[in-house]
């Protein structure tokens, strides 16, 4: 059956903040598909540009301007055309919009309609989603990755400043998604039980990706409870640390604070040096601001031969940026958020630039999320080794997770995990 775009017709959801969204329903003669896109909170200054409607309706963050334009300008351009040709779908909406950010259809309406033709294209081609991602990527193997989980959320998921964001576990030292995935829960569930007992019931509010947001101002002690809830859960040296500082959003300046303390980008990076050395670390995202370049070249020239470091807000899943990192040796690895950028073609192309680098790949959410696990789907379909969905908590971050079971399932033997 063709696979011919028959309509699309985009709304105004809701995402886990209660900020309204987008979502694309897509139609062709053999399917009905839908995706919805999230949105950031500590969102980098480069990404595509997420339109917004201003005003008083939502507190100005409406999206009926991006609604329309999908509906129309985008509607007219993509119907007709095949949802399997993912690349000419992307293409005809870059040069629809022609700006350097997205700026004119927003990024949150291309996207919406890029996701849903990509499910479309994989419902055409017969095969599940990840495997019609593994053939469009041209990646070389279907993987479950390793999954990063933020367990003690902090800074503006937690509605604080001047902090680290996220404090992660990584479940490294296991055979399968799947166990990978129970040590981690376990752990969370141990640390829930920990934090009640110290500091209240109180201490185990989450934030917005599911993480504790105790009231604890020193990451050593934060870090110190992880690793008590790591080993009380039995799982001694199997998991390891992993820090997402957000740093643009403590970065004045040119000088980085940290609750009461200031640090210029060298005496930051002792701190962390100080942190690796006490604890399993083994990977800081934004552990530098994201126009800091210089302090990012001085970050990896120190400990990016024993820490990955993750740019995120310095990258912002753009390929100009990816190239200068490469070139300056600014970071070791890529933070993939498929918004950040605006088109599932460019997302792609971004992850296969780093992983012809041999950096490593980590496709993310972002603190505000749906239902939409679409991003299960494409870290196992880019083979990608790490995930970071977050906590094991709220189905906005659950349903990826819930996926990724069910792909490792689906796979049975075949299933190949994290590095
Ligand atoms: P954001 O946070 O989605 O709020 O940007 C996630 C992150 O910084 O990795
Ligand atoms: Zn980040």
């Amino acid at each position: 059956m063709s696979g011919k775009i028959l309509s699309i017709r985009a709304l105004e959801v809701l995402d886990s903040r209660g900020n309204p969204t987008v979502k694309c329903v897509l139609k062709t003669p053999k399917c009905t598909v839908s995706a919805i896109v999230p949105s950031g909170a500590s969102t980098g200054k480069h990404e595509a540009l997420e339109l917004r409607d201003g005003g008083r309706r939502y507190g100005g963050k409406g999206v009926r301007k991006a609604v329309a334009n999908a509906n129309t300008a985008l509607s007219k351009a993509i119907t007709g055309m095949d949802c399997t040709d993912q690349e000419a779908i992307d293409l005809v909406m870059l040069e629809l919009d022609g700006t350097t950010h997205k700026s004119k259809l927003g990024a949150n309406a291309m996207l919406a309609v890029s996701l849903a033709a990509c499910r479309a294209g994989a419902v055409h081609k017969g095969v599940p989603l990840y495997e019609y991602i593994r053939s469009i990527s041209e990646s070389e193997t279907i993987r479950l990755p390793i999954p990063q989980l933020n367990i003690i959320n902090s800074g503006k998921h937690a509605g604080l400043e001047n902090d680290i964001q996220e404090h992660m576990i990584f479940p490294m030292g296991f055979k399968s998604f799947s166990e990978a995935m129970r040590a981690g829960v376990e752990t969370y569930h141990q640390l829930k039980a920990i934090l009640r007992k110290k500091y209240g019931a109180q201490a185990t509010l989450l934030g917005d990706e599911g993480g504790f947001a105790p009231p604890i101002a020193d990451v050593n002690e934060r870090l110190t409870l992880i690793m008590d809830a790591i080993s009380q859960a039995g799982y001694g040296k199997k998991i390891k640390l992993g820090l997402d500082c957000a740093s643009s959003e403590f970065f004045k300046n040119g000088t980085y604070t940290l609750g009461k303390k200031s640090y210029a980008s060298a005496e930051l990076i002792d701190v962390y040096r100080q942190l690796s050395k006490a604890y399993p670390l083994v990977s800081i995202e934004d552990g530098m601001a994201e126009d800091d370049w210089e302090g990012w070249a001085f970050l990896t020239k120190q400990l990016g031969n024993r820490l990955q470091l993750v740019g995120d807000d310095l990258l912002v899943t753009n390929e100009a940026r990816i190239k200068r990192a490469i070139q300056e040796k600014s970071c070791n690895a890529l933070l993939l958020k498929v918004n950040q950028i605006g088109t599932v073609t460019e997302s792609i192309e971004a992850a296969n630039l780093c992983v012809a680098e041999k950096w490593n790949v980590v496709v993310s959410h972002r603190s505000g999320e749906t239902e939409d696990d679409f991003i299960a789907d494409l870290v196992a379909g880019l083979g990608a080794s790490q995930s970071k969905f977050g906590a094991p908590a709220r189905s906005d971050r659950v349903a990826k997770y819930n996926r990724l079971l069910e792909i490792e399932q689906e796979l049975g033997r075949k299933a190949k995990f994290g590095n």
